[in-house]
């Protein structure tokens, strides 16, 4: 007999995930590289601490789980990670499974996965996501490993999950870094539609010249339409709150400088080295970097002209579905990072299943995904989402507004730089004939770089005159 897992690392996630385990009736045995934080941490379990084993040494630790061992790794990712897999290898045995559930970069996941195959020990990459509520009453965890470790785990992971429609919200998505690389791109995701969002507050704070509760009481309102989501929830309520020291709207006492960790970063960093685009993605990381900027900011208010001009503000309605069309690419961008990826790294993602598993628990959970994992089940020409028939019909109804929406963001001075990326990917992709004939046209004039003929295959060579 044996605790039915290990969880090492008491922080906000490895805490609250600890007491969902044993709150579904597992035995878990915790420890932390901070001793004294256990203690404290099973007094306030109350009588779930019935069901958790505190160890203050590592050797303690790994004797309390019942072999072969699931052990929980809930530390910051980077290097405290491989430093743990070196000190808790020694005192493993073969079948032992260690699942990282850090925001761990996937390459990293698949070297540890390497260094391990052939030792008996397994490794699993593991992103979850839903923050601290989600951890304790039901995350959406994206699994990458072996077979053998997700057999292990999965009666666990599958009573701790988030619950869609009974399906629980967890799926061992593919080998080594499949399951880091999903959570990587959900936040690339959720970068892109909380900055669509951000844009939105912005067009109707500085051009439209409304208050935080207004603004709040609008998303509200959206929440019971097709933007049904956890982040316009959280946006409207963030919107509604008060600071209690000055008794104004918490967003108007927030400096205006986003911190970030790096997912966001990666899944561009990722998209780009496979060609990709994501430039909705793109368009929020740039955007956290120049809030960053805030002194330059600060200098430049007063001294660059505005050229802005006349518009009218758009509508509330035109707002909602100018923020649909933009979630609806946002998704569409990411999702097809992931298939390029999954071509790359062999890893057959399932984008469906992939979409039903970020149904509940996530932080980009919304209606919208539901209406994805259909998409994807159902005819979709050449995998693209935006192809399906729904898909279709939805940016149909929603188009229009975000170019009305767009353009009085270029009108107004209102800078829209996720909304505008999205509706420029939009054009792009929906004509056969681009411009880049014209770029292959410089290319070969001032490089002799070489172009493909339009009716056919082969490299061929202008004949280029100078300007008389
Ligand atoms: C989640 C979140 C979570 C977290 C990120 C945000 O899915 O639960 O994405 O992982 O909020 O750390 O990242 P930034 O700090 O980079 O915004």
């Amino acid at each position: 007999t044996g605790a039915d897992i290990g969880v090492y690392g008491l922080g906000t996630m490895g805490s609250a995930l600890a007491l969902n385990l044993a709150d579904s009736g597992f035995t878990v045995a915790v420890s932390n590289r901070e001793a004294e934080w256990i203690a404290p941490f099973l007094d306030e379990a109350g009588p779930l601490s019935e069901r958790l084993i505190g160890a203050e040494q590592l050797e303690e630790f790994v004797a309390a789980i019942a072999r072969p061992r699931s052990i929980l790794f809930m530390i910051p990712s980077g290097a405290p990670v491989d430093a743990m897999i070196e000190a808790i290898k020694p005192l493993l045995d073969k079948g032992d499974t260690l699942i990282d559930g850090g925001n761990a970069d996937f390459h990293d996941t698949r070297r540890r996965s390497a260094a391990l195959e052939g030792t008996g020990l397994h490794f699993v990459g593991m992103g979850v996501s839903g923050g601290e509520a989600g951890a304790r009453n039901g995350p959406s965890m994206m699994v990458g490993g072996s077979d053998h470790s997700w057999e292990q785990f999965k009666p666990m992971a599958e009573a701790i999950a988030a619950q869609f429609d009974g399906s629980p919200c967890v799926a061992h998505l593919g080998p080594d870094g499949a399951g880091h690389f999903v959570k990587t791109v959900h936040n690339g995701i959720e970068y892109a539609d909380m900055q669509m969002i951000a844009e939105v507050y912005g067009l109707l704070r500085d051009a439209g010249g409304q208050g935080a509760v207004e603004i709040g009481n609008l998303f509200a309102e959206w929440q019971k339409g097709p933007l049904s989501s956890y982040l316009i929830e959280v946006s409207a309520a963030a919107l509604l709150s008060v600071d209690t020291q000055t008794d104004t709207p918490m967003v108007d006492v927030i400096r205006d400088q986003a911190g970030q960790k790096g997912t966001g970063r990666w899944t561009l960093i990722e998209a780009l080295k496979m060609g990709q685009s994501a430039n909705t993605i793109e368009a929020a990381v740039g955007a956290r970097g120049w809030s960053s900027e805030k002194a330059v900011r600060e200098m430049a208010e007063p001294l660059l002209p505005e050229g802005v001009q006349d518009a009218p503000l758009p509508e509330a309605e035109d707002l909602e579905m100018a923020l649909l069309a933009g979630r609806i690419i946002g998704h569409a961008q990411g999702f097809r990072i992931l298939s390029a990826a999954s071509e790359e790294f062999e890893w057959s993602l399932d984008m469906a299943r992939i979409s039903e598993i970020w149904r509940a628990g996530c932080i980009i959970r919304s209606a919208l995904l539901d209406e994805f994992a259909d998409a994807f089940r159902g005819e979709l020409p050449g995998g693209h989402l935006i192809l399906a028939p729904a898909m279709r019909k939805r940016l149909e109804d929603s188009i229009p507004a975000l170019r009305r929406v767009v353009a009085a963001g270029a009108l107004l001075g209102v800078a829209l730089p996720a909304l505008s990326a999205a509706l420029a990917w939009y054009d792009s992709m929906r004509r056969a004939r681009g411009t880049a004939n014209m770029i292959q046209a410089q290319r070969d004039f001032f490089g002799a770089h070489g172009f493909e003929r339009t009716e056919g295959e082969g490299k061929f060579h202008g004949t280029w005159n100078p300007l008389p």
